[in-house]
């Protein structure tokens, strides 16, 4: 049996659940920090409930939509937005509905093109990612990855710069150029950000060019990281967001957005193939880290000063008391 282990920093932060495309009128299952929870739409919004209706502990997910509620698909009660059981069918005319007849309701926003759920209390109105997601470029999803790996592994595979040259290597990075310049990490307005590493990257970004790259990395949230990255030669933007779904410590669901100021013409499809063979490279290491979780105690791995980003991605975590996926 697998324990909750009390985790506020992560209970109160707004989770990347689903690409919004994916949520039409059907109720789907989803998991978000281990507790199995009912995402649905109606003309009022998305909304969020634990995924279990308290008659008879069904699945709310095995459930329709029907004029704006979420009917149980046992014995057809109804549960209205708030959760509250509006309709119970088998009960005689006249007889009340039980007060205790009622779904938990969880937080549910749609931002951006994904829909986000918190199981506590939002730390933010809104995803604080979501400030950080400029207008004007030219975006793609991709994803959602499923990966057996814990989200903070993810999130720092993403962070760490030297493995570019070799997981990647022909793509994103070049052994023979392995080495990495000295860079510090900076909290400004609460996000960590890293002054600029240069990579040479033989094919940068899937469209076959070799470049220069500048990139700078940055942490929003314990799960929400970005990197821009800019062309040594050009005025060529590179945004990658990466956003990670912690369904249980150690499956995790990396949702990911690009966004570009160039190459308008060329198809998204290119890009998105190129992201997938890179995440396959990233899932050997990832799914293979030992110990699965992510250790947050610095002596327990030995780090470099390339690592910067990583000692900082994990003394964050440390602060914020993340314990989920951590070790
Ligand atoms: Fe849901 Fe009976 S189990 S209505
Ligand atoms: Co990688």
């Amino acid at each position: 049996m697998t324990t909750i282990r009390l985790d506020t920093a992560l209970l109160d932060e707004w989770h990347p659940v689903l690409l919004s495309s994916a949520l039409t009128e059907r109720p789907i299952a989803v998991r978000v920090l281990d507790e199995k929870v009912v995402v649905f739409r109606t003309a009022q919004g998305v909304h969020a409930f634990k995924d279990l209706c308290i008659h008879r502990g069904v699945p709310l997910s095995l459930g329709k939509v029907a004029g704006d509620e979420l009917v149980c698909a046992y014995h057809g009660w109804s549960y209205n937005s708030c959760g509250a059981c509006t309709r119970i069918p088998s009960l005689p005319a006249g007889q009340a509905i039980p007060s205790k007849a009622k779904a938990i309701a969880y937080s549910c926003v749609e931002v951006h093109g994904l829909i986000w759920v918190c199981l506590g209390e939002p730390v933010s109105l809104l995803p604080v990612v979501s400030r950080h997601i400029q207008d004007g470029f030219k975006e793609v999803f991709m994803g959602p990855y499923a990966l057996e790996a814990a989200g903070p592994r993810i999130i720092e595979n993403f962070l760490d710069v030297s493995h570019l040259m070799f997981v990647h290597e022909g793509l994103l990075g070049d052994s023979e150029f392995a080495e990495i310049a000295d860079y510090h990490v900076h909290e400004v307005d609460g996000v960590l950000r890293s002054d600029e590493i240069v990579v040479y990257q033989p094919d940068a970004d899937g469209t076959g060019r070799g470049i220069h790259s500048r990139y700078v990395y940055e942490v929003f949230s314990p799960l929400c990281v970005a990197f821009t990255k800019r062309d040594d030669a050009t005025d060529h933007i590179f945004r990658l967001f990466l956003m990670v779904l912690p369904e249980t410590e150690k499956h995790s669901k990396a949702f990911m957005l690009k966004q570009r100021n160039y190459a308008l013409d060329e198809a998204d499809e290119v890009f998105v193939a190129f992201q997938d063979r890179l995440i396959e490279q990233d899932r050997e290491m990832v799914e293979n880290q030992k110990p699965e979780l992510l250790p947050l105690d610095l002596q327990a791995e030995l780090h470099l000063k390339c690592d910067r980003l990583s000692i900082a991605y994990r003394k964050r975590l440390r602060e914020l008391g993340v314990t989920f996926g951590t070790a």
